[in-house]
Parts: structure tokens; sequence; C-alpha cells
């Protein structure tokens, strides 16, 4: 079983605090969103590939570690994913952009597939799936599922908040995906809402309702 990572850092604990409180408005919340996102892809890089590189300083020639050239791929599940991808890309800029967009049906409550547009050579990247709230595990479990069958073989899962009953459905349905997050909640509330959460992410990162 693949491991959940909850960072406890302190700058990621604060800012999240700070993006619970409902009177952060939608400018501040999107910067801390990007914040966010790239404390947890520091976490979720932690075991990317060195190589020994020769390097030639102003004052000796000497041997270093250099990334090993793995390709990686970033992609949000839209809406809410795609306020991550910039700070990620501030970490990771060689990094593509793959897209996945879904919708919950209101009846069923299963997220519906309507646009997966990923790099075409995705079967050989490392992909970073994220997406702020994890809370049934529906998109995530889903999200996956479009990469596997797209070829992804090597795929994390970063999201801001998530809820046990979520992290427990994904974790279930992909044993192999390790699930970075800044906080496992309490819970789900009836109206499918994480609890104590931060709302509706997409709504609070695009100024909807
Ligand atoms: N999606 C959100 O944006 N917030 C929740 O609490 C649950 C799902």
């Amino acid at each position: 079983m693949a491991d959940i990572i909850e960072v406890k850092h302190p700058l990621v604990q604060h800012k999240l605090t700070m993006i619970r409180n409902k009177a952060v408005g939608t400018k501040d919340f999107r910067a801390l969103v990007d914040e966010l996102a790239m404390l947890l892809t520091y976490e979720a890089s932690r075991d990317l590939p060195l190589e020994t590189v020769e390097v030639e300083t102003p004052v000796a020639v000497t041997k270093q570690q250099s990334l090993a050239g793995k390709k990686l791929a970033v992609v949000p599940i839209l809406r809410a994913g795609l306020g991550m991808v910039d700070g990620i890309l501030q970490l990771i800029p060689a990094a593509k952009v793959g897209h996945i967009g879904m919708y919950r049906d209101e009846e069923t409550l299963q997220p519906v597939e309507y646009f997966v547009k990923l790099p075409d050579d995705i079967d050989q990247r490392e992909v970073l799936l994220v997406d702020p709230m994890l809370a049934t595990g529906g998109s995530a479990i889903d999200g996956i599922s479009a990469l596997k069958k797209r070829g992804a073989t090597q795929i994390k899962l970063i999201t801001l908040v998530s809820a046990p009953e979520g992290l427990k459905a994904v974790q279930e349905a992909h044993p192999d995906v390790p699930i970075v997050t800044a906080s496992i909640d309490e819970k789900l509330n009836n109206d499918g809402y994480i609890v104590p959460g931060l709302g509706d992410a997409g709504d609070r990162l695009f100024g909807t309702h």
C-alpha cells in the first residue's frame, strides 16, 4: 500500500489555517493555494532520482548531484485543480501540463469524465495529479483511472484537504498511488463537504458561488 503523507510543516499548517477562514477573499485565497501547492510539491518530489554530474565552480571542479532528467507531468482535475498548477510549475518549470475534466452527476453523485487532454508521452512521465479537496474520492479515483487507461504508471495525488472517507476509497481503488496532503480532516457532511474543510475550493478560487 502506498503512503499517505500528511505534511505537518509549520508553513503548510499556517497557510492552510489562513485559507480555512471564510473571511479570506479570492485574491489571498488564490495566492495561498499557490504557495501551498509549491510546498506540497517540495514534499512530493522528495524521491526524484539524482545523478552525479561534474561542475566547475569558480574555485574547483567538483562532482555534485543533479536531477536525473526524470520527466514529470502535472495534471489538475478541473476546475479547482487549476488553482494548484502555477505553484507546482514554479518548482518544476519543465513539467508538461495535462487536464482532466469531470463533473459530479447530481443524482448519482458519480463523477462523469468530459475532457481529458494529456501529454502524448504520459506513459513515460511521473504524474502529479492535483485536486485541492479529496472528499468522497470519486473524482480522484476516476482521474487516476483515466491516467492509467492512457498508460501512466507512476502517479502521485496531491491534495490540500482530505476526508478520511476519500483517502480510504482512493487507497482501496488505487493502492499503488501515494497521496500527499496538507491535512486529514474529520469527516464528510451530508452535503459532501469536508468538515471543517474550507468550503468549495473552486468557488473560493474563482470567486463564483
Ligand atoms: N469539494 C470542495 O470544494 N469542498 C469540499 O468540502 C468537498 C468537495
